[in-house]
C-alpha cells in the first residue's frame, strides 16, 4: 500500500473534478492531523484519498463505502484503512475506535462546508476566518447539504473545540489552496 497507487486508484474511479478535490482537501487535512498527532502521515493520507473513490459508481447508501471497501479488500487493503473509512458513514454502524477514524469523520463534512464558504470569496480561501464559517453554519438555507449536526459531532469525538477544530483544517486547507482551487 502507497499514497501513489491510492491516488491512481482514486482517479481510475472518480472523474469528477470537484469530488477528486474533496478528496484532496480531506487529505490536506488528515495529514496536519497526522503530522500534529505523531501519526502515519502516508496510511491517513491514503485513507483520506480513498474515502469517497467509491462514490461517483455507486453514490447509493450503503453500497457507497461498502463496495469500495470490497474494492479494497481485494486490492489487499489493511483492516484498519477499511474500517475507517467504512466508519465515515454513520448509517455502517462501524465505530470509529481509531484517531484516523475520527479524524476523517471530523474532516469529511467540515472541509465540504469550508470548500463551500471559501469558493464564493474574492480570494477563496486566503482570507477566510473561522467566524465568518461559524456564522455560515448558522445559515441553513446555505449549502444546505452539508450536515451540520456531523461537523459538531465529529469535532466532539475527537475531543477538539470546533473552532480550533475550524481554524486548524483552514489552515491545512490553505496551505494547499492551489491543488484545491482555492
Ligand atoms: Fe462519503
Ligand atoms: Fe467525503
Amino acid at each position: 500500500m502507497n499514497y501513489e497507487d491510492a491516488l491512481g486508484l482514486m482517479h481510475e474511479y472518480t472523474k469528477n473534478e470537484a469530488l477528486r478535490k474533496h478528496m484532496y482537501a480531506v487529505e490536506a487535512a488528515m495529514r496536519s492531523y497526522a503530522r500534529k498527532y505523531g501519526e502515519d502521515e502516508e496510511k491517513w493520507a491514503i485513507v483520506a484519498i480513498l474515502h469517497d473513490f467509491d462514490y461517483e459508481m455507486y453514490p447509493t447508501a450503503p453500497d457507497h463505502p461498502s463496495k469500495g471497501s470490497e474494492i479494497l479488500k481485494e486490492k489487499g487493503y489493511p483492516e484498519d484503512v477499511r474500517r475507517a473509512i467504512l466508519g465515515h458513514a454513520s448509517y455502517m454502524n462501524v465505530p470509529r475506535d481509531s484517531k484516523v477514524a475520527q479524524v476523517l469523520y471530523a474532516c469529511d463534512e467540515l472541509c465540504g462546508f469550508i470548500n463551500a464558504c471559501a469558493i464564493i470569496r474574492p480570494n477563496k480561501i486566503v482570507d477566510l476566518e473561522v467566524s465568518s464559517v461559524k456564522k455560515k453554519l448558522k445559515d441553513k438555507a446555505f449549502a444546505r447539504n452539508v450536515n451540520r449536526e456531523e461537523i459538531i459531532q465529529g469535532a466532539q469525538e475527537l475531543g477538539v473545540p470546533l473552532d480550533e477544530h475550524i481554524q486548524f483544517v483552514i489552515e491545512a486547507m490553505r496551505q494547499n489552496a492551489d491543488r484545491l482551487g482555492l
